[in-house]
């Protein structure tokens, strides 16, 4: 991608899932990257320069970047409540404080926003105008009011400021490199149907989630950040492929040959029954969409973790 040769780019949370393969395919289009990583539930990626700092309190930017990606925030619900202070210190204080260098730096800022901005929607799909429906005071909060209050404050930066802002509501994602004590559907039915153990749905399985797969996300990401198009509007980054959760299960124990058991087991509190993007805003804006079949994907998922147990 042209957009991306020689220019000078910063990835906060570049340690982490997402943040590793979008650091590849960074430097797979020729950029200069530099990673900004507490490594809380990253790990040292090797391939560029790491800077170990908590987003919230890091004084400058390794590089005079022109863009600052912002991935740094822990994205599973386990991990985001393990420390919700943190959490909160994290999305909040580290995107005043990172939006701070990227304006001083003239540097383009672009925020992982989530899909969980709409808390446990009523509405479905979600578009962007939807305004949420969030608990907040619930353990699920911290992460949740935290990203939205990191919007809040990027709007109004780009509006009062002038901060060149561009904001990806990203939804479920998977793929190749999730940790495996993540604790979401995929990486434990990956992991127990490979083992023989049972899969536990909670709830009976009966709520769905859409499955976004980490190629076409990093894709998406990169052409929403090279996009003059989408200032200051958050874009849904998904997949609209809706699926329950007993359904995926299935699916993974086909692709396993396992004949691991289905556990119905209590279901977490506050979560979301239903979630499915509106992606009309992603094609109309950035001409893009999701490619990777998701049994294509899944089976990406099951072969990187079969190698590596
Ligand atoms: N994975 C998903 O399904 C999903 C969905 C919606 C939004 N997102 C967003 O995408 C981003 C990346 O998600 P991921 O799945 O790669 O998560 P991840 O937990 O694998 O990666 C997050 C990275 O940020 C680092 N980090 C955390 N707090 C930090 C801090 N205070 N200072 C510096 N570094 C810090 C971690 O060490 C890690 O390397 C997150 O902002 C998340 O909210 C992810």
């Amino acid at each position: 991608m042209d957009a991306w040769h020689g220019k000078r780019v910063v990835v906060a949370g570049g340690a982490g899932f997402i943040g590793r393969h979008l650091v590849k395919a960074l430097t797979d289009a020729g950029a200069e990257v530099a990673v900004v990583d507490d490594l809380s539930t990253g790990r040292d990626i090797g391939r560029v320069s790491l800077t170990i700092a908590d987003i919230a309190t890091v004084e400058r930017l390794p590089i005079a970047a022109e863009v600052v990606f912002n991935l740094a925030c822990p994205a599973s619900p386990r991990a985001y409540q393990a420390d919700p202070v943190q959490t909160w210190r994290t999305s909040v204080l580290g995107v005043w404080n990172l939006s701070q260098l990227a304006l001083a730096a003239g540097a383009r800022f672009v925020q992982a926003s989530t899909s969980e901005v709409y808390g446990d929607p009523l509405v479905h799909p979600q578009t962007e105008d939807y305004p949420g429906n969030v608990v907040l005071n619930g353990p699920r909060a911290c992460y949740d009011e935290g990203k939205r209050a990191a919007e809040v404050l990027l709007y109004d930066m780009a509006r009062t400021k002038g901060l060149d802002i561009r904001v990806a509501r990203i939804f479920n994602t998977y793929g190749p490199g999730m940790a495996r004590d993540d604790g979401r559907a995929l990486p434990a039915f990956i992991q127990a149907a490979l083992a023989g153990v049972p899969l536990r749905l909670e709830g009976g399985g009966a709520q769905t989630r859409s499955f976004c797969h980490v190629d076409d996300l990093v894709r998406g990401l990169m052409s929403l950040a090279a996009s003059g198009k989408a200032r200051v509007l958050p874009v849904n980054l998904g997949n609209p492929d809706e699926r329950t959760i007993l359904d995926t299960a299935k699916l993974i124990l086909r692709l396993t040959s396992s004949r691991s058991l289905l556990l119905d087991v209590e279901e977490a509190q506050n979560d979301p029954k239903r979630r499915w993007p509106d992606i009309t805003r992603a094609r109309d804006l950035l001409g893009w969409e999701p490619r990777v079949r998701f049994e294509d994907g899944v089976m990406s998922m099951i072969d990187d973790y079969a190698l590596q147990p």
